[in-house]
């Protein structure tokens, strides 16, 4: 019988984490950062590099990304915060991450999220992964408006058009709210924008998602640069 991993996680949020991390382990393919393979590398990727000391997540959704970040996080004595503006969503997160001594979650709109955190870690080490993405506003130029002051910070954006290769799915919820180059053009002046350097095809055609990476240090562009699984887009 396949078990229904998310509907578990609503009704009993810390067996629904056992449930995707079980299915995780027969696949082969992560709980979190959309079920990608290749990103989790890319992602170890840039961990190695830089030294993390702030983990920030926009769109809780079940806490399984968040879940992931607290871990990493914990092995560095780094903190995790993650936002997400559903009541129901927040507390279904509460069940299976709100627990953890390094997260804490927040209710609310994302853009008033970071802004309330930017006093806090705008001068930190920040990697942040923006995923509040589903609604009809869609946050992200805002949030960027807040990131660009943020100058030590690199940010993965999840469900981006990648601009040479359709085969990564992105999302597109009419002609204006596309996440793509020319939705944030304008939002961020960062010193540099990497895309995957391998194929959709590597990750699975059917179930491959696009992301892009930013990051807002020349200092940390360099070492992005050294990255043979990203390829830098300017
Ligand atoms: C794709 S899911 C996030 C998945 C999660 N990051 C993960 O990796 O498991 C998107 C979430 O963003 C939330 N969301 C949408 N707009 C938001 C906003 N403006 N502020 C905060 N959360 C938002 C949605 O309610 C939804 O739970």
């Amino acid at each position: 019988m396949m078990i229904d991993a998310e509907k578990l996680t609503r009704s009993y949020p810390r067996l629904g984490v056992f449930a995707h991390r079980a299915r995780a382990f027969v696949t082969g393919k992560p709980y979190f950062f959309n079920r990608q393979r290749m990103r989790l590398r890319v992602f170890r990727d840039i961990s190695a590099r830089i030294l993390f000391e702030n983990y920030v997540e926009t769109g809780t959704y079940l806490g399984l990304t968040t879940r992931f970040l607290a871990g990493e996080a914990k092995r560095r004595q780094a903190s995790v915060y993650s936002c997400e503006i559903n009541d129901d969503y927040y507390r279904i997160a509460k069940g299976t991450v709100g627990a953890i001594e390094n997260v804490s979650l927040h209710c609310g709109n994302s853009v008033d999220f970071l802004r309330s955190l930017s006093a806090k870690v705008s001068e930190e080490v920040n990697f942040v992964y923006l995923d509040a993405h589903g609604r009809s506003y869609l946050p992200l130029r805002d949030e960027l408006l807040v990131l660009r002051n943020w100058p030590k910070t690199v940010i993965m954006i999840d469900d981006f058009k990648v601009p040479h290769d359709e085969g990564f799915g992105w999302d597109k919820y009419d002609e204006e709210r596309e996440i793509c180059m020319r939705y944030i053009a304008g939002s961020i002046d960062s010193t540099a924008i990497y895309f995957p350097a391998y194929e959709a095809a590597a990750e699975g055609a059917a179930i491959a998602r696009g992301y892009c990476v930013i990051s807002t240090s020349g200092r940390y562009a360099d070492m992005l640069d050294e990255i043979s699984l990203l390829r830098r887009f300017k």
